[in-house]
């Protein structure tokens, strides 16, 4: 009995111990981040708006921000060492060359609408690279393209477009809040799919960083690359950090109607018809 209540309490010991190293560890590692940052960006004033460790009282609200998954916002979740949220490009490179040198991956995130959260999850230790304040977007109607950030959501695009010209449009998602970081690399299809294709079919430039910190553009990155990240999910080979999109030309008046039928009604029609019945349909006409 002595023995047992004995390697109990030691191992509570143990555990006690364990637990604060690893604590300790991880604000080394985030300790350690943050010098390579202050080397690597010479500007702490700029680093100290743009990194949350888990001690800043505005990280979790910034963690959770795009979590559109309610389950991984449990504390039973992993969590990363630290959030940066760049407000340029050229803040990248450092991010990237720092979480290598400290053993940390990077968790890019642009919308947050991953089914699996793999914009913010890991179980190695990790830095959530949270690109939502890349999010400028440029329109040039004479030439009929755009240059959006990474960050920007959809909607963003949508509206920017819609407030530049009436004529002019771009085929992408039907979900407003989906950003065009994710959706544009695993393909991106919507109502506009049947004329004008994909979103990743009217790319025709980008924009990224590698694994080296990098920034790369469609000349410099190869044609290999450019068409593997049109599809093929932008974190496998990068940090894609905006895109360069030709317009679809639209008219300016757009007429939609749906029909709303019941089974029922259309199978009455159909065996009217020729005595057959159809199988059940439902209608949505852009
Ligand atoms: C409610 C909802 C509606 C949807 N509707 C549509 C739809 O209409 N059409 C459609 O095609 N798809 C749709 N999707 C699927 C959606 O396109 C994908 O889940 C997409 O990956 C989300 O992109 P995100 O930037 O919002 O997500 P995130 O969670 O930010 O990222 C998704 C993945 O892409 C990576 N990634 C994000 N940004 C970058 C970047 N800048 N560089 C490199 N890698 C990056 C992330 O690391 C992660 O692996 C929908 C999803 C949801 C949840
Ligand atoms: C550092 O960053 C701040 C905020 O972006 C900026 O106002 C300031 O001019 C920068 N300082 C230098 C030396 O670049
Ligand atoms: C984004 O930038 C604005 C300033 O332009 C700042 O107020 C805001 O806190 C930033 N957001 C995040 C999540 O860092």
């Amino acid at each position: 009995m002595k023995t047992t209540s004995l390697s109990y309490s030691s191992l509570f010991l143990f555990l006690a111990i364990l637990s604060c190293s690893s604590w300790h560890a991880q604000s080394h590692a985030h300790d350690d981040f943050l010098q390579c940052l202050s080397l690597h960006l010479q500007n702490n004033t700029e680093i100290s708006h743009i990194v949350y460790t888990p001690n800043n009282p505005s990280y979790l609200s910034i963690l959770r921000s795009s979590i559109r998954n309610r389950r991984f916002e449990f504390a039973s979740n992993p969590r990363p060492h630290v959030i940066v949220t760049p407000m340029y490009e050229s803040q990248i490179p450092a991010i990237v060359l720092c979480a290598k040198e400290n053993g940390m991956q990077i968790r890019t995130r642009s919308g947050g609408h991953d089914y699996e959260g793999l914009s913010y999850r890991s179980k190695v230790p990790y830095v959530v690279l949270d690109l939502v304040n890349l999010s400028e977007i440029t329109i040039d109607v004479e030439q009929k393209t755009a240059w959006v950030q990474a960050g920007a959501i959809i909607a963003q695009l949508y509206y920017k477009i819609s407030e530049t010209s009436r004529t002019l449009a771009f085929p992408a998602g039907a979900c407003p809040t989906v950003g065009v970081g994710g959706l544009f690399s695993g393909g991106g299809y919507g109502p506009m799919l049947r004329k004008f294709g994909l979103a990743a079919d009217n790319i025709v430039d980008a924009r990224m960083i590698d694994v080296e910190g990098r920034i790369l553009d469609r000349k410099s990155m190869g044609k290999d690359l450019f068409w593997a990240i049109r599809g093929g999910g932008g974190a496998s080979f990068g940090i894609i950090t905006a895109w360069k999109l030709k317009l679809a030309t639209v008219p300016e008046t757009l007429t939609i109607f749906s029909i709303s039928q019941t089974t029922n009604k259309m199978q009455n029609r159909a065996r009217s018809r020729d005595g057959n019945t159809l199988p059940p349909i439902s209608l949505m006409i852009y």
